[in-house]
């Protein structure tokens, strides 16, 4: 097709609204999932034993019933794994295969490797486990009172508190809930292990950080990592949920692989996908805010407790990172944000987009409605009077904020609302509507873009350019819907002059490029742009030099546009020059690398620059709800949202409308219940509400006019995550609903997420009776 002639084109390819490189492959059904791929002959199928414990000690385990099951080729435990038992990012405290003790239900504790899915499926359950319970940890004020921690503490402080709070001319507290939440991907956690010679071993594996695989695999089998190579070409969402959790199912695949000879697949159910793997944190917060007579916030005491789960898994950044969004888009003169990390013998709780960020920002969110019915104001002027500028810039960890561009992204979005019009027709309609009533609310988000971890942020690179002019990218990144491999391309493509076709995005692979970071953080464009384009640059630079001498002409004149070079009046097509550049022995191949540049802070202070920039957003929501029946749902959303010089409008578009409807779930329908032996009751789509097609109000969705002011790849800013935040609005708007039964005179109390239950019980609050 469109790759065959790689024809020019004279549209500028950076900064185009390109539909995503697998569009067509996504919706015909043609693009190649771990599942689709051919299965090697002789191919085990894998199903993992788990817990039906939350904390007790293993005392016997017996397969004989399991051996015997038809198909049952292997079953394999923590005794068969040949060097060490731990698929952690970090802290070495998440086993394989639990071995002595369980701390979580649901906890992996062997697998099966079958002659097909439904044999090993069939078996696992014919295992006989002894278990001799002990007490189980399984809410944060169980783990409160036992003070189980994944580590200490921590907090951010700026001035001083408590005196600034006690010279207040209001002092506003509160508590605020807020659930954690599945990834719940479409693809759910797979990977394939396939043996070669020498002992090495393939892995593809649904995984945002195919280096992380690579090295858990290897210290697992006690093998260097030059011997276990991982591939992913993409993932049917991740969101988090595949940068570390993704490990265990890789592993297991590893370690059959190795043990059997054969290769091995395994994909979880989604019902043990959920039980099995981590989620978001749910959080119990607490807020004191001191407020002047105008509404303007003197100080900030904010404490945050999470429930890690059961090992560290990321919670210590994701726990940074709550603290770090604590501020939201408010400048607080003096502030105190203490941030718990408990332990608990619960599922180890991990990344999902936001990474702590929606959680830190809830609170602070919750403060600034309740200070606007404090003071009978507007919550909107309450925002506003409290937002980042110029005199006011300091963060509580001491980064300042440098691009001055959320109060005229609030005016421009409150304008092309009709905020205020919309506010009065809510209030005439309010006080006619005796059941019904509405809300409306805008909400900002500031979110910090970097890893918090300083050394991720770096990243390589690998493009070749053929003969004949067609190029091949590598990169560290990986793909999984967010569009991070167009935008790469079209880096790749403008830098050589090219139309995006003569560039083949290639499987993410560590036998091309090495040492890589997860794709996280939302800077996955950022980085591996940047490293592509180094690459592209160094190949460029060399045919530059050759074209140069070659054709005896000033290497200024000199210029890629087009898919030709034009060099003084001759041009030369790219495939020419390739083939010529050949020819004379130059190198047409390259590696890229990059690092951010200007971050770097102290942990142990909590002061420093964690992020390059933030990127900007705002939206408004409004909600109705049934004051008979709790229930709610939005009726419009408008948002404008800051991508800085978008590479790719349409994809940046897609991932702003994907991430607030995935906030609007998080927020509004989707609640984890864990009953009281620690079991996950709500582990399906049948009684875990994800938002529906239908759940999606009438959006309007635009793009602040912005440029990045830091020397980010093309003045772009990442966009994956700070949409997902944009959905606080959602709920605002809910909470201000509820507040119009009082006459926003009383301040709910809400928590996260607001489930028809829990609207009930605010407006039962609101109206004086129990909640
Ligand atoms: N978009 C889609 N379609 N699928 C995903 O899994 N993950 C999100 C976001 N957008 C995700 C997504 C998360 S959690 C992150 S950190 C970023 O994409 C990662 O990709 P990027 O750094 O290339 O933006
Ligand atoms: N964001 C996402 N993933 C991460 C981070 C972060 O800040 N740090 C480590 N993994
Ligand atoms: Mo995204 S939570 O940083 O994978």
């Amino acid at each position: 097709m469109a790759d065959a002639t790689i024809s020019a084109s004279a549209a500028p390819v950076v900064g185009a609204a390109l539909p995503h490189d697998s569009a067509q492959k996504h919706v015909t059904g043609r693009a190649l999932y771990i599942d689709d791929m051919p299965e090697p002959p002789g191919l085990l199928h894998l199903a993992i034993g788990m817990s039906e414990r939350a904390h007790a000690r293993i005392v016997a385990m017996d397969f004989s019933a399991v051996l015997a099951s038809p198909g049952v080729v292997a079953v394999l435990t923590a005794k068969d794994i040949p060097a060490r038992n731990d698929v952690s990012p970090i802290m070495g405290d998440d086993p394989l295969f639990a071995e002595h003790e369980v701390l979580y239900h649901g906890q992996s504790l062997f697998a099966v490797a079958a002659e097909t899915r439904e044999a090993a499926r069939r078996a696992v359950r014919f295992a006989k486990i002894d278990y001799e319970d002990l007490p189980a940890i399984l809410t944060i004020s169980d783990a409160r009172a036992a003070n189980a921690r994944i580590e200490k503490s921590r907090s951010l402080t700026k001035g001083d508190t408590s005196a600034a709070l006690s010279r207040s001319a209001h002092r506003i507290e509160g508590t605020l809930g807020i659930g954690g939440q599945d990834h719940f991907y479409l693809e759910g956690h797979i990977a394939m292990a396939v043996p070669g010679e020498d002992g090495d071993l393939t892995i593809y594996s649904s995984t945002q950080n195919p280096t992380e695989t690579q090295l858990v695999i290897a210290h697992l089998l006690g093998k260097p990592a030059h011997a276990v190579v991982c591939e992913v070409r993409r993932m049917g969402g991740a969101f988090g949920g595949k940068e570390t959790q993704s490990a265990l199912i890789a592993a297991a695949c590893a370690l059959a692989a190795v043990k059997t000879g054969h290769a091995a697949k395994l994909r979880l159910d989604r019902d043990d996908d959920m039980i099995l793997t981590g989620k978001r944190h749910d959080f119990e917060t607490r807020y004191a805010i001191g407020v002047d007579a105008d509404g303007r916030i003197t100080a900030a005491d904010i404490e945050l407790a999470s429930r890690c789960g059961y090992s560290a898994d990321l919670s210590m950044a994701i726990n940074d990172r709550a603290m770090f969004h604590a501020d939201n888009a408010y400048f607080l003169p003096a502030a105190n944000i203490l941030s718990h990390r408990y332990r608990t013998n619960t599922v180890s709780n991990t990344a999902f987009r936001g990474f702590g960020g929606p959680q830190g920002m809830m609170v602070v969110e919750r403060a600034m409605d309740a200070i606007a019915i404090r003071l009978g104001r507007d919550p909107l002027d309450i925002r506003k009077l409290n937002l980042y500028g110029p005199a006011r810039d300091e963060t509580p960890y001491g980064q300042r904020v440098e691009q001055h561009v959320i109060a005229e992204l609030i005016d421009q979005l409150e304008e092309s609302s009709s905020y205020r019009a919309r506010r009065k027709a809510i209030h005439a309609w309010n006080s006619r509507s005796a059941h019904i009533k509405r809300g409306i609310s805008l909400t900002p988000v500031k979110f910090g873009i970097s890893f918090t971890a300083t050394h991720l942020n770096q990243a390589g690179a690998l493009v070749h350019v053929y003969q004949d002019g067609s190029v091949q990218l590598n990169h560290g990144g990986t793909e999984m819907g967010q569009g991070l491999m167009i935008k790469v391309a079209q880096v790749v493509a403008a830098e050589f002059g090219l139309p995006l076709s003569a560039i083949r995005i290639m499987p993410t692979s560590t036998a091309k490029v090495p040492n890589t970071s997860a794709t996280a953080a939302s800077a996955g464009t950022d980085l591996n742009g940047m490293a592509a384009r180094n690459a592209a640059q160094t190949i460029k630079a060399r045919l530059i030099g050759f074209i140069a001498q070659t054709y005896s002409i000033d290497e200024a004149e000199i210029r890629f546009a087009n898919g030709v070079v034009h060099a003084g009046t001759t041009t030369i097509p790219f495939a020419q020059a390739a083939s010529e550049a050949y020819f004379a022995r130059v190198s047409l191949s390259a590696t890229g690398y990059y690092k951010t540049p200007k971050i770097g802070w102290d942990r142990e202070a909590g002061k420093g620059r964690p992020f390059f920039y933030y990127a900007w957003g705002a939206a408004v929501s409004e909600a109705t709800i049934n004051t008979l029946t709790g229930e709610n749902r939005i009726l419009r959303t408008d948002i404008l949202h800051d991508c800085g010089k978008s590479l790719n409008p349409a994809i940046d578009l897609g991932q702003i409308e994907g991430g607030f409807i995935q906030g609007l779930g998080w927020l509004t329908s989707e609640e984890l219940v864990f009953d009281d032996k620690g079991r996950l009751r709500t582990h399906a789509p049948s009684t875990y509400k994800i938002p529906t097609a239908s759940d999606r109000p009438e959006m309007h969705i635009a793009l602040f006019d912005n440029q990045n002011d830091e020397d980010s790849i093309y003045r772009s800013k990442a966009v994956g995550e700070p949409p997902l935040m944009l959905a606080i609005s959602a709920f605002s708007a809910i909470y201000d609903a509820i507040a119009a039964v009082g006459d926003h005179s009383i301040p709910p109390h809400l928590d996260a997420p607001a489930t028809p239950e829990r609207v009930l019980a605010a407006i039962n609050g609101v109206r004086g009776g129990p909640a």
